[in-house]
């Protein structure tokens, strides 16, 4: 290691689950201590079946918790303390079973109690068979633990220990370490900025049970949104019809349903805004006259529907921006990649565009990853690889502030 880390004098709380991955845990303790960090390990009871808390005790510095009191002394260990204490909370590796309770609450073991009282931001890096990881729950609870703002740490495909081969080999030590110096190097780096974010799609009204809609789902918009709060920034993100959430305290979601709405709620905040990202994907057509009641199948012929057009609110915003406010779009596109884009960013008159192609797979609606390209408005483009989406967010902000 050259230099001073980031991660120097940091307080990191590694929580250690029972898979066979542990042993690589002890990797990561190292590389965390060697960097300065001061780590506090807890285990799991189900842990210690696969690595001694004697190792991690002794690399760390610092008796190993496990139980919620030292069965000898009767010493309580107190899990708010710790989550008070916390710098950064790791779980490394977290079983389905860790993960499905950390997704409902149950605070049944220390590790799992502490989690809940961490105010840090908290790592997770899953480890499993590919059929746990697969399961409609493990995916379920990963998502919910997601929308918590847990930073989840994808496992590669691999070799696994039950020699299947498949998604569930927890990340290697290094790359969770590098995880956490990225965080630590730009954490707080948008304090005092103001973020405005679109998200998902429009639902235009055709009549009171039936809409023109899209299959966006929001969680690019969301992944923003996140990255931004966590940076420090405070967001306003106007949100189409999705089924995520968010809890981070600074993130303000104000909820529409049609563009028309979104674009009010835009205007109202967007003054105050120095930064602009429109990541939602605004149904381009309303119906001119929307129903009051319910259109009857049986009452009349198959009905044409007029429509107009919607405003479009990134050229709005792009229109109406001061000196220093800075207005970022997205592309979507399939065909002329970089020509509709580098068009969208002049005739909207934004400062940068995020282009992604539908050619590329893992790189549409729904999924969790996405491969971008941003162009700026002085003519820059920069490429980035498939990746999370929470990284893609990463990559926006960062480029926006020259990093
Ligand atoms: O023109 P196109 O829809 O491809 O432009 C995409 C970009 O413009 C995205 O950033 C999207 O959020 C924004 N947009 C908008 N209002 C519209 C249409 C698109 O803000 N009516």
């Amino acid at each position: 290691m050259t230099g001073k880390s980031i991660l120097e004098g940091r307080h990191v709380v590694l929580g250690i689950t029972g898979g066979i991955a542990a042993y690589k845990s002890v990797s990561l303790l190292r590389l965390l201590v060697k960097a300065g960090a001061q780590v506090q390990v807890i285990m799991t009871p189900a842990a210690k079946e696969f690595i001694t808390p004697v190792t991690l005790s002794a690399l760390s510095g610092r008796p190993v918790i496990s139980e919620f009191f030292t069965a000898n002394t009767g010493e309580w260990h107190s899990h708010v303390d710790l989550g008070l204490w916390a710098d950064a909370m790791v779980i490394a590796p977290a079983t389905a079973s860790t993960i499905a309770k950390m997704a409902s609450g149950v605070a049944d073991n220390m590790l799992v109690t502490s989690y809940l009282s961490a105010r840090a931001q908290v790592f997770v890096a899953p480890a499993m068979d590919l059929d746990m990881m697969a399961h409609p729950s493990t995916v379920r609870n990963i998502d919910t633990l997601r929308s918590y703002g847990n930073i989840i740490i994808e496992p590669e495909v691999g070799e696994l220990a039950s020699h299947l081969i498949g998604k569930g080999r927890m990340e290697e030590p290094e790359a969770i370490f590098n995880v956490l110096e990225r965080y630590f190097s730009s954490a707080g780096d948008m304090a005092g900025k103001k973020v405005l974010i679109t998200a998902g799609p429009t639902y235009e009204k055709i009549d009171p049970v039936r809409f023109i809609g899209n299959y966006s789902s929001g969680k690019m918009g969301y992944a923003i949104a996140a990255e931004a709060a966590r940076r420090g920034a405070e967001v306003t993100l106007v949100s189409g019809p999705v089924s995520l959430s968010v809890t981070h305290p600074s993130i303000k979601v104000v909820r529409v349903e049609s563009a028309m709405q979104m674009l009010a709620a835009c205007e109202e905040a967007f003054p105050q805004s120095d930064i602009a990202v429109m990541t939602a994907a605004v149904a381009d057509y309303a119906p001119a006259h929307p129903a009051q009641v319910k259109i009857k199948r049986e009452k009349q012929d198959v009905p044409v529907l007029e429509l107009v057009k919607n405003p479009d609110i990134a050229a709005t915003l792009g229109a109406e921006k001061r000196e220093g406010q800075i207005v970022v779009g997205f592309a979507l596109e399939t065909d002329n990649e970089q020509e509709n884009a580098l068009d969208k960013l002049s005739r909207k008159n934004l400062d940068y565009i995020v282009l992604n192609s539908l050619r590329d797979a893992g790189a549409c609606f729904g999924t969790d990853t996405n491969k971008v390209s941003i162009f700026s408005a002085a003519g820059v483009r920069h490429d980035f690889g498939m990746k999370p989406k929470n990284e893609v967010a990463r990559d926006i902000f960062d480029t926006i502030l020259g990093k």
